[in-house]
């Protein structure tokens, strides 16, 4: 099938990318020239494991293209897939300009073909209605005064880092749409996903997909993500209550995550979620919530306690080390989750914001971060190029993001390199016992010493 992809920002370029490995004619579009000369020459714009490659091996087999120009995507595509960033405006709601543009966009450049608009980006609720408009708009401006087109909801589910396995090996795909004729081109878009020839384990049954209405498939993905996000909370609450009577949050997550109904997964107790997802999502579902009359107490919650969280490691660290002016503060790891360069609202960042705050002076090593970043956000803070160097004449380190190599450090070589060996492990990843033995004062989260 004829796809296009509008925007190359992380969901696009990885949906783009993936629907060209499975067989189809894929054009990509973006509106910065820079970007798409970078990706015609095949290299990615972001990192995301196997992204490149399949990126390189689509481009030479024919299959996938990169253009900044709209009218030929549109021209191209008989599914228009919207990919492009919905952020959160300081209210909380998204901000839908790009939504808006693209859709103009898309109708100005119709020409006569029918064509399925499939918004990938993660709008609103209400968005579907509102894009068709949109469209309707562009096109009464543009060259189709009759245009054939049907808009659809295909909400992602992909986790970053493991982007390209999730599109493989999803446990649903969710279309919401109207149209019987959109929704059937949908299913033998994602036919060969769909019948796991892509899967990791391809005898499995079939990948569930579920049909829905605009709305529901718009409220499904603002649900899943707020879900999850209310999990982590709820663990890390527990693991709060665990650290004042001496219960182990590992061991009540392993006990309640074995009763199916609960299911084990995202219940990892920590210093809390970011990225560019769930913050966004959550109070993007409040504000729609507060919107329509309805006062999303539980989901204000979710985001309460996950601002608090934030800051658990720097309860921590005070209580070993009393006051914290003057101190400095090794952090291992700086991305909101491991094997992804991403920053955005990442627990690091408030972390960093409330040592220096307290006079503390920060360090921070993280493999995928380096000191030519020029982030302002991290100016403040020293980036070292290992582990080693980040110890060196620390007062405390916090592991913050749980990157692999973090539990293969030699870490009675860092203690040597401590005046006081301290370690705040705020994900829970490492042995406890294997720090005590390198001389580590090891501190968790929600667990006895
Ligand atoms: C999330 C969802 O998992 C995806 O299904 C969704 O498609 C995506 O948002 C999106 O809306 O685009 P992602 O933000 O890549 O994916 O990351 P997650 O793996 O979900 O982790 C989010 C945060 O929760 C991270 O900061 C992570 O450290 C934290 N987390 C996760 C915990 O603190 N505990 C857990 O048990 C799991």
């Amino acid at each position: 099938m004829q796809v296009c992809v509008i925007g190359t920002g992380y969901v696009g370029l990885v949906t783009g990318v993936c629907l060209a490995q499975i067989g189809h004619q894929v054009i990509c579009v973006d509106n910065d020239v820079e970007k798409v000369k970078l990706m015609q020459s095949g290299q990615s714009p972001i990192f995301e494991p196997g992204l490149s490659q399949m990126m390189t091996a689509n481009m030479e087999a024919g299959r996938l293209e990169f253009t900044a120009d709209l009218q030929v995507g549109v021209d191209r595509g008989e599914i228009l897939f919207i990919a492009v960033g919905t952020p959160a405006l300081p209210s909380g709601a998204s901000d839908t300009r790009y939504v808006e543009a693209v859709a103009r966009g898309i109708g100005q450049h119709l020409n006569g073909g029918y064509k399925v608009i499939v918004n990938k980006s993660t709008v609103p609720i209400g968005s579907g209605d509102w894009v068709r408009r949109i469209v309707l708009d562009g096109a009464a401006e543009g060259r189709s005064e009759t245009p054939s087109f049907d808009v659809v909801s295909n909400p992602e589910f992909l986790r970053e880092g493991s982007a390209i396995y999730d599109t493989f090996n999803p446990d649903r795909i969710v279309i919401g749409s109207s149209s019987e004729r959109a929704i059937d081109l949908m299913q033998q878009l994602y036919a060969p996903i769909v019948t796991r020839q892509f899967a990791q384990y391809p005898d499995l049954p079939p990948v569930p997909v579920l049909v829905t209405d605009l709305t529901s498939a718009e409220t499904i993905k603002y649900a899943a993500n707020a879900f999850l996000a209310t999990k982590i909370s709820f663990i890390n609450e527990v693991g709060n209550i665990c650290d004042r009577v001496g219960a182990d949050v590992t061991l009540v997550a392993k006990g309640i995550g074995l009763d199916t109904r609960i299911g084990n997964k995202f219940l990892q107790a920590g210093i809390g979620w970011g990225g560019s997802c769930f913050p966004k999502d959550v109070s993007a579902l409040v504000h729609t919530a507060t919107d329509y009359g309805y006062n999303a107490q539980l989901l204000k919650a979710t985001i309460e306690t996950n601002r608090q969280q934030r800051l658990i490691a720097i309860d921590k660290l005070q209580q070993v080390l009393k006051i914290l002016k003057g101190k400095t503060v090794g952090l291992l790891g700086l991305t909101f989750k491991p094997d992804t360069d991403d920053l955005r609202d990442a627990p690091a960042l408030d972390l960093i914001d409330r040592l220096t705050h307290l006079g503390a002076k920060v360090k921070a090593y993280d493999p995928l971060i380096s000191s030519d970043c020029n982030r302002p956000d991290l100016a403040k803070i020293t980036l070292t190029a290992n582990a080693q160097e980040l110890a060196s004449g620390c007062d405390a380190l916090v592991l913050v993001t749980e990157w692999q190599e973090f539990q293969e450090l030699d870490y009675a070589l860092l203690a040597s390199l401590m005046e006081r060996p301290t370690i705040v492990d705020g994900r829970n990843y490492l042995d406890a016992r294997s720090l005590a033995n390198a001389g580590f004062d090891y501190i968790g989260i929600g667990r006895p010493p």
